[in-house]
């Protein structure tokens, strides 16, 4: 009995994989058996030039290069422009006071560690056309819609 449901179970996790694994090939272009060339590696956005937030909440997407920006245990290269103490002299923006606060919404004096993998929300943007259709609609053109 125990086997059987485990057989079962597999199968259908089997059934539920071969189907991720079409939806995935629909990107891909090529059947799974064939090889593609990988694409070229695209180029960072490096404009300096900030970025809308498609709502009020939204960490700000990184408007420049962060190659070679080390962050761990030791050290951690974003904070050296973005903390309250450096970005007098380097004209980053400070990172803002959520970014003081452990869990409870205590303020702290340095970078919570829940904000210290700076890119576990932030990123950077690439030139690239999107993979995939998306139909996200900004809360601006809902309310606009709606008092129509
Ligand atoms: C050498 C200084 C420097 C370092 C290091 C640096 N930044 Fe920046 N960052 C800036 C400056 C200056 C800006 C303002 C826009 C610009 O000039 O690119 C900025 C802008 C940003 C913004 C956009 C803020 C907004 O309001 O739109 C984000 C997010 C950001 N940086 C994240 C990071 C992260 C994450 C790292 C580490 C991986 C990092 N930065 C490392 C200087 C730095
Ligand atoms: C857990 C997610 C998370 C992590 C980790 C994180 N941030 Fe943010 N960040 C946000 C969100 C969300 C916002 C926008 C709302 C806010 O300010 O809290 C933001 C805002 C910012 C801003 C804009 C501040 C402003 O006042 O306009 C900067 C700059 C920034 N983050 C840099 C950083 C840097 C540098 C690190 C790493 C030391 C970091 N963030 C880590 C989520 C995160």
């Amino acid at each position: 009995m125990k086997v059987s449901m485990v057989t079962t179970v597999i199968l259908a996790l089997g059934i539920a994989a071969g189907s991720l694994a079409q939806n995935i090939a629909t990107t891909r272009n090529a059947p799974l058996d064939v090889e593609l060339k990988p694409a070229e590696m695209a180029r960072v956005d490096n404009s300096d030039v900030k970025r809308k937030r498609a709502y009020p909440m939204q960490p700000p997407t990184i408007p420049h290069k962060v190659d070679q920006y080390q962050v761990d245990l030791n050290a951690n290269k974003c904070m050296s422009c973005h903390s309250r103490r450096r970005s007098q002299d380097s004209q980053a923006p400070m990172v803002s006071v959520t970014h003081y606060q452990d869990r409870d919404g205590n303020f702290l004096a340095d970078i919570s560690t829940r904000r210290y993998f700076c890119q576990q929300c932030h990123v950077t943007q690439d030139d690239v056309e999107p993979l995939l259709a998306n139909e996200f609609v900004d809360i601006d053109e809902i309310l606009r819609r709606d008092s129509e």
